[in-house]
């Protein structure tokens, strides 16, 4: 019984940052942003694009109207919840014209849900395999303006098909997972903007990736070499380097190919930021669509990691699959934003920040299929400016 990926889709919003600009309007070394984080551009989300929208965006070019039919489950991963009580999935299936006769619902453990979902959906599909999932990492990353996170911001969504037709990556259900109550990121209900203790979070987040990856070595009789490359959630692509380096000397000439895919494996991290949930699947994406030494068979270790904390250690079988569409779509998304000035950039995060009843979004600058209309009598509208559709 075969189950994985079947398609993937990826959506950012279509503005970015440089962080040579916000490196110099922070009073700051560029060299810090660019070489101490790793961090070249960050996508900045305006109030046209919520983790619905830019789901929907995701997914809209991979979903066949059979695709639709078949899916049982929508599992929406996400810490930027856009109610307190209705699930983002409600929204994204009549977007995307899902059928009704499926189960749709959100999950929040900071940047881990998707990987719940993910793992729930394997389940899912071992039980019934001639149905399908969706699994969402949907956010918006945000720490303020001129805080020490900001340079770690960033935003955007990925949509993953799971079916017994894993044509991109096939899971075999191992895995090695570890959680403890911890303070080291999170969100109170009356904010949008994240609370962090910054070099805390780093050390925990070293903690639970060798905890659960030396655990996997041992409960499944591995090594590292039989790894063909590893990814990992990626917060800032110096946070993957620090982890990588805590099991694989950078100058260890055995090592020299699972750092090279790991350098194909933050391309994209490092040009759109964080975007929480989905991270970790940016950086599978970024490694399948820009490394050409991999090949099928190759397996691919995952590490996820939710502050709070939980982190999960799993693996996948790369499969014969054909990347040029993929990073097709992918380059074309993340070299088609518009760049912004800092102070252009700032404006629009404040705005962002803003929630009434009633408000109305600009959608001038905004050609995405999906957007943010904005909110009448306290409901969210969405529009699907392709159909003219508002929902
Ligand atoms: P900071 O304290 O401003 O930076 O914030 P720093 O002083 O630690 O410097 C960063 C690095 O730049 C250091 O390198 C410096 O040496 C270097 P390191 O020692 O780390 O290797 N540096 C320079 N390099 C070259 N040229 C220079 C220069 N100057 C300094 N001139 C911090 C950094 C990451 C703490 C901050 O941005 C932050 O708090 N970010 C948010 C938290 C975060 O991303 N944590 C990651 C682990 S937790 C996680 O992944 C979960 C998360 O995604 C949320 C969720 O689960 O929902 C965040």
């Amino acid at each position: 019984m075969s189950v994985g990926i079947e398609k993937v889709g990826f959506y950012t919003a279509p503005y970015y940052i440089d962080m040579v600009d916000l490196a110099k309007a922070r009073q700051q070394d560029p060299n810090k942003f660019l070489v101490g984080i790793g961090q070249k551009q960050q996508s900045v989300i305006p109030p046209s694009q919520d983790v619905v929208s830019m789901a929907a965006n995701a997914a809209t070019n991979i979903l066949s109207d059979e695709d639709k039919q078949l899916i049982d489950m929508i599992i929406f991963g996400t810490e930027t919840g856009i109610d307190n009580s209705k699930a983002a999935s409600m929204y994204l299936q009549s977007l995307l014209g899902i059928s009704d006769n499926a189960r749709a619902f959100e999950i929040k453990q900071a940047c881990y849900g998707a990987t719940a979902g993910l793992q729930m959906a394997i389940d899912y599909i071992t039980l019934h395999p001639d149905r399908k999932v969706i699994v969402v990492g949907a956010d918006i990353a945000r720490y303020g303006l001129n805080t020490s996170g900001e340079v770690t911001q960033g935003g955007g969504a990925v949509v993953m098909l799971i079916s017994n037709q894993p044509k991109i990556i096939q899971f075999d259900g191992r895995s090695t997972f570890y959680s403890k109550n911890v303070m080291d990121f999170w969100r109170p209900g009356y904010t949008k903007e994240a609370k962090v203790d910054g070099h805390y979070s780093n050390d925990v987040y070293i903690d639970f990736f060798n905890r659960t990856f030396k655990q996997f070595l041992q409960k499944f009789d591995l090594t590292i070499n039989d790894f063909s490359a590893l990814t990992f959630h990626v917060p800032y692509p110096k946070m993957g380097i620090k982890a990588l380096r805590s099991v694989a000397g950078e100058d260890d000439p055995s090592m020299e190919s699972i750092w090279h895919e790991f350098h194909e494996s933050i391309i994209y991290n490092s040009r759109v930021g964080n975007l929480y949930t989905g991270s970790l699947y940016l950086s599978l994406i970024s490694l399948i669509a820009n490394s050409d030494t991999l090949s099928a068979g190759d397996r691919i270790g995952m590490f996820s990691y939710g502050s709070g904390a939980q982190g999960e250690f799993f693996a996948g079988i790369l499969q014969d699959f054909d990347n040029s569409k993929l990073k097709h779509a992918v380059d074309q998304i993340i070299n088609n934003r518009n760049q912004l000035t800092i102070s252009e950039y700032e404006a629009m995060y404040k705005q962002g920040l803003i929630d009434a009843a009633n408000t109305a979004n600009d959608l001038s600058g905004d050609s995405s299929r999906f957007v943010l209309k904005g909110r009448s009598d306290d409901k969210l509208i969405y529009r699907d400016q392709e159909m003219n559709i508002d929902f």
